[in-house]
């Protein structure tokens, strides 16, 4: 079971659009995801249709109650599983604080063996700030999936997280593996590539080859509760998000799944095709 944290300590980057349509890239690629809303604004949760009425039926609920992760998961729509978030997690830091049992919680409770036997791939939405609720989901992941928006500000916050990842790693005694992602890109301005080059130089093999474009149809999809490929299959956008899952899986990650890429792919992105991965091959 694969797990990818999609985290940016900063606000409005592109976190949810991300989970959103890479989950939904990997069920079309016939991997349906169980995707985990850790944040208390619930976008995720509430775009694949899926809000609850109370933090019972929440990841609140994990933590408040040590309910197993199990029990909470529901369907989401088209895309495949979902753990909701509710407002009530927004209590996570005072309520329980940030020791090392607490942080460690998430990836405690996706070691359990029920939570092993299912293979499907994890992908977990963060909120925009470094709480317990984000450090949980960057000790229980195997891939951070870094989102910028395509600007100065965003480059900067971006050297943030860099700094977070190199703290935690002191404590995990290990590197975790880590993708940059510029969302929100426009070819056509001059300071996008001015953006594009810096990262570049900051962030070398870090950053992902694939670029997500400004595209009105990823801005329009959430209000409908729709993927971008079940609402522009063939936007920019849809190509995008399906090149940046070709792009991941190419790397490596998600092993153990079998994923099968659509056949309609870009060709600008530099790699020959490949249709269909799986471990070990
Ligand atoms: N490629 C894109 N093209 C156009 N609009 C986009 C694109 N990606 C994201 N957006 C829009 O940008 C806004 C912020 O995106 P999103 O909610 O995914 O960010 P976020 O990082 O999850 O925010 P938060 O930190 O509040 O959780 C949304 O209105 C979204 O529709
Ligand atoms: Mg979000």
């Amino acid at each position: 079971m694969a797990v990818i944290t999609v985290f940016n300590q900063k606000g409005g980057v592109g976190k949810t659009t991300t989970s959103l349509n890479l989950g939904a890239a990997l069920a079309r690629a016939g991997c349906p995801p169980l995707l985990i809303d850790l944040d208390p604004q619930a976008h995720l949760t509430l775009i694949t249709g899926s809000a609850v009425d109370s933090g019972e039926e929440s990841m609140f609920s994990f933590y408040l109650k040590t309910r197993p992760l199990t029990e909470l998961i529901r369907p989401a729509g088209n895309i495949g599983r979902i753990i909701p978030s509710h407002l009530d997690l927004a209590k996570a830091d005072t309520l329980f604080g940030k020791s090392y049992n607490v942080v460690t919680r998430l990836a405690t409770g996706l070691s359990a063996e029920a939570m092993q036997q299912d293979r499907a791939p994890i992908v977990i939405d963060c909120c925009p700030m470094l709480g317990v609720l984000s450090l949980n989901a960057l000790f229980a992941c195997d891939l951070v999936l870094i989102p910028i928006s395509t600007d100065f500000l965003a480059l900067n916050g971006a050297a943030q997280v860099e700094k977070t990842l190199k703290a935690l790693e002191q404590v995990l005694k290990k590197r975790l593996p880590r993708r940059y992602l510029l969302t929100r890109f426009d070819k056509r301005r001059k300071m996008t590539r001015q953006i594009l080059a810096q990262a570049q130089e900051k962030f070398g093999d870090d950053l992902c080859t694939t670029t997500i474009a400004e595209n009105v149809s990823v801005a329009e999809s959430p209000a409908l509760n729709k993927t971008i490929f079940e609402h522009a299959p063939n936007s920019r956008g849809a190509q995008d998000y399906e090149a940046l899952l070709e792009e991941l899986v190419g790397s490596g990650f998600f092993a153990g799944a079998e994923i099968t890429l659509p056949h309609n792919k870009r060709t600008d992105y530099g790699r020959g095709p490949r249709l269909v991965y799986q471990a070990g091959i």
